[in-house]
């Protein structure tokens, strides 16, 4: 899709249909202006009740003029919008008139909030919301509706700085686009293999650095925790390494890339399987920040670590009752194979600690437990550090993509002991997501970590949110280029 900035008056504007919001008291100072364009319609339809502005609200008219279609948006209670709403309605916005077969389409910049955030949030909601996933369809291609081209109207303001704005949400959220469609392709084509090959495209195509460790490396090194999970999978498990060098700050983000976590000989139930080629996520999430990261040219050395592998029942698949020795030394017994995730995470962690950073970051489908805890609305935080989860917090309310700091208690370490090894990979039932966390923990020595379960939001099944479509989400991208934005400011 190409997006657009037009800054001129309105009467020049070419466009299929002309997005404008209004706030429910219809205090709009130029909603005469609309008015006239329509030829009296806007009022019409206001005094009639046809339109209230009520939040989410759309209603199109048809123009005869060379504007074709208004479509008057709802933006609720002025007291109550800011750049949520903002994004939101746009992304509403968008489906609507790509849903009504539109191809074309512009939206009027929102008022009363700054002109910069909005212009961000608009794009960053059309964007979002319009993203589709049809590689494998070979049927019914004709029928997909699309929209190629969106145009922000930003008349009046300084173009300069909204231009600026506009680039940086097209980077980000290609970068989300791009990590959605890794998510969203299956296990059968995303293996370690692919993944550690896409990495290296990305690299070279973006400018960073990317190695990859084979089996043999993680021998050397004593991934006892990587070499476990991959046994019972014929494809070969890679450790992907990437460097960008902006600056001397060192932040590490580490994602789990499992391809697909059948649970190995602690075989899952059938039901929902099929979800666990989404079990990638985490790492996925790092491919994108490396893509957003060096494009931007932060000023920051970001290394990004994913750990790849599958974990399956096999022949000589791991199984429970093993014992098992990490990169840091430390032993764990099996308890549970489907407990996968904390082992190769475990390896990873261990291994962030070379680059000596200042933060360390991993994102994970972890638990089932986190998903009963917080739903599909909130990803489960956990921190060694106060000061950093604030940030992070505030990082989430900020980008839309909002996590809750939950407990990381000394005294959870009851959970993960065990009889005969340093720890075990699985507690009860009980505090599920905490427990992984805390096995988590073993393996960090930076004074910054946190560890974000995104489980419940690494992709969704319902329309229940606008911005993402089913499928994967990308959820952690904006997060992190959010936190990264604004980590020198106090
Ligand atoms: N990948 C799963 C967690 C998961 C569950 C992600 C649902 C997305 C949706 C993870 O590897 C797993 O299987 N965790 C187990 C841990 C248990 C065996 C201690 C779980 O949550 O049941
Ligand atoms: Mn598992
Ligand atoms: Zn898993």
């Amino acid at each position: 899709m190409k997006t657009l900035l037009f800054t001129k008056e309105l009467e020049d504007l070419k466009t299929e249909a002309l997005v404008v919001g209004f706030y429910e008291s219809f205090g709009n100072s130029d909603i005469d202006k609309y008015d006239v364009i329509s030829d009296g319609l806007v009022n019409e339809v206001i005094k009639s009740k046809e339109f209230t502005g009520k939040f989410g609200k759309v209603l199109m008219l048809r123009l005869k003029g060379k504007l074709k279609r208004l479509v008057l948006v709802g933006l609720g209670k002025r007291e109550e919008f800011g750049l949520d709403k903002a994004r939101e309605i746009s992304g509403k916005a968008a489906v609507y008139v790509r849903d009504q077969g539109i191809g074309e389409f512009s939206i009027v910049l929102f008022e009363d909030i700054n002109p910069y955030d909005a212009a961000y949030c608009v794009v960053e909601g059309v964007k979002l919301s319009l993203y589709q996933f049809n590689d494998f369809k070979t049927q019914g291609l004709d029928d997909i509706k699309k929209v190629d081209q969106f145009t922000l109207v930003a008349n009046g303001n300084n173009f300069v700085e909204i231009d600026n704005a506009i680039r940086k949400a097209l980077v980000i959220t290609d970068a989300v686009y791009y990590v959605r469609d890794l998510q969203n392709k299956p296990s059968n084509v995303v293996t370690p293999s692919y993944l550690a090959e896409e990495a290296k495209r990305i690299a070279a195509r973006f400018k960073f650095k990317c190695t990859v460790l084979e089996t043999k490396d993680m021998k050397k090194l004593g991934m006892g925790g990587m070499l476990a999970v991959s046994r019972g999978s014929d494809h070969l498990p890679k450790f992907i390494i990437f460097e960008y060098n902006g600056g001397k700050e060192t932040f590490c983000f580490v994602g789990k890339g499992i391809t697909f976590d059948s649970g190995g000989i602690s075989l899952k139930p059938s039901q929902d399987m099929d979800d666990m080629k989404f079990d990638m996520s985490g790492g996925a999430v790092i491919f994108g920040l490396m893509i957003a990261v060096s494009q931007l040219k932060l000023p920051y050395r970001v290394v990004g670590l994913v750990p790849a592998t599958e974990n399956l029942p096999g022949g000589n698949a791991y199984k429970p009752g093993d014992i098992i020795k990490f990169h840091n030394g430390k032993t764990a017994e099996i308890i549970n194979t489907d407990a996968e995730g904390r082992l190769v995470l475990g390896d990873a962690l261990a291994y962030s600690k070379r680059f000596n950073p200042n933060a360390v970051i991993d994102f994970a489908t972890l638990t089932g437990a986190c998903v009963v805890s917080l739903g599909n609305l909130y990803a489960g935080l956990f921190s060694n550090s106060d000061e950093f989860s604030s940030k992070l917090v505030k990082a989430g309310e900020n980008s839309g993509e909002l996590i809750w700091r939950m407990p990381l208690h000394d005294k959870y370490k009851e959970h993960v002991k065990s009889n005969v090894a340093d720890i075990k990979n699985s507690g009860s039932r009980d505090a599920g997501a905490i427990t992984a966390a805390v096995f988590l923990k073993e393996f960090v020595e930076c004074k910054k970590w946190a560890h974000i379960d995104i489980a419940g939001t690494a992709y969704t099944k319902n329309n229940k949110d606008v911005l993402s479509p089913y499928g994967g989400t990308g959820f952690g991208v904006r997060l992190i280029m959010k936190l990264l934005e604004d980590w020198k400011t106090k």
